[in-house]
């Protein structure tokens, strides 16, 4: 038992090891779903949050009164959909993080999820703009590649829009190209760190492995591609018919907030692969890219380019920034048509 504790110590010392230098309220909406319970609990055990902040349509002051017990210091407060449900989630938040929405089953792409989860983010995002418009606002529900536009939209609408402040989480896909590398060289995954571009779906996710030192190449690359921009698959058809993906995206969602919650609090050099408003490809009818991105006090500090790639990543992003445009463009339009 003492063991176990000591070992749960170190973990924790290890994930966030840092001083806290400062009060920060993180919101989690859709905190009481797949990813939102392990995501509320990861940020639950990082100390640089202050506040956690907990809204869900159902169960979120249930899983607040669960998380609250747990002997770290933040306080923990559960919202629902009452007339100041939101407002109240939302005021003072720094960090607010959107896991709700509908997940995929077997046969789905990801762009199936548009219709419902378009209006979701939507109701969401226009919450977030009115009540913690200086919010780092971090988009993970489905499609990413859509929902992030329909945001900047919204928040365009309301003329608080500040791109440096919108985030699609991408980091999921970053975690997988990682771990799939090691597994195939036999390295310490903790050590790998593959930059991914683009956005979070299919033939738009394109991991740079040459840029890592990698060069796996035929069958070998391929499948390795294959792997990482259909990783969501695997989980989908092992699931069967239960969702998608939620520890591991919880993970991936917390490691995003707390990079954040480092850059805010004044450390140098965090730097994540994130789909936000960016200029790379904005010829090319692409507004939003996923590269590295340097974070800072005020979100996005320096956006880096894509850098020395091979032909054939460049094959890969060529179909890339084609797929995305029409998903850019589609959430857009749908907002423009629906405001
Ligand atoms: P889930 O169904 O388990 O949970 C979703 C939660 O959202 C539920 O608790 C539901 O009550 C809540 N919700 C629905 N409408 C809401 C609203 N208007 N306000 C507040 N809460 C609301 O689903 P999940 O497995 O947690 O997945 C959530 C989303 O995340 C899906 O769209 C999924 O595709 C996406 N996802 C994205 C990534 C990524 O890498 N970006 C990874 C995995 C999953
Ligand atoms: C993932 O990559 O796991 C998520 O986007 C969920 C999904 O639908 O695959």
């Amino acid at each position: 038992m003492f063991a176990a504790r000591q070992v749960f110590a170190q973990s924790q010392r290890r994930c966030f090891s840092a001083s806290v230098r400062q009060a920060s309220k993180v919101t989690v909406l859709g905190a009481a779903g797949g990813i939102g319970q392990p995501l509320s609990l990861l940020l639950k055990l990082n100390p640089r949050v202050t506040e956690l902040s907990l809204y869900d349509v159902r169960l979120a002051p249930g899983v607040a009164a669960d998380i609250g017990h747990i002997n770290t210091k933040s306080k923990v407060t559960g919202h629902e959909p009452t007339a100041s449900g939101l407002k109240e989630a939302l005021t003072g938040a720094e960090i607010v993080l959107i896991p709700a929405g509908v997940p995929r089953k077997p046969g789905m792409t990801r762009d199936d999820l548009f219709n419902t989860n378009a209006s979701i983010v939507r109701t969401l995002a226009t919450a977030c703009a009115e009540h913690a418009p200086e919010a780092n606002l971090l988009i993970i529900s489905n499609p990413v590649n859509s929902t992030v536009p329909i945001c900047a939209e919204v928040f365009k609408a309301k003329g608080v829009y500040n791109p440096k402040r919108l985030f699609g989480v991408t980091t999921l896909d970053v975690v997988r190209a990682s771990r799939f590398i090691s597994e195939i060289k036999g390295t310490d995954p903790a050590n790998e760190n593959i930059t991914v571009i683009g956005g979070h779906s299919g033939a738009t996710i394109v991991p740079l492995l040459s840029q890592s030192g990698y060069s796996l190449t035929g069958e070998k690359l391929d499948n390795y591609v294959y792997r990482v921009q259909f990783g969501g698959d695997e989980v989908v058809k092992a699931k069967d018919g239960a969702g998608s993906a939620t520890l591991s995206m919880a993970m991936a969602g917390a490691r995003f907030a707390e990079s954040l919650l480092k850059a805010s609090q004044g450390q140098k050099g965090v730097i994540e692969p994130t789909f936000v408003d960016s200029p790379l490809y904005k010829d090319r009818g692409v507004d939003f890219f996923a590269t590295n991105v340097e974070l800072g006090p005020n979100g996005v500090e320096k956006i880096h380019p894509v850098g020395k790639i091979t032909d054939h990543e460049q094959k890969l992003l060529d179909v890339c920034v084609e797929d995305l445009a029409k998903n850019i463009s589609k959430g857009v339009e749908w907002i423009k048509a629906n405001p």
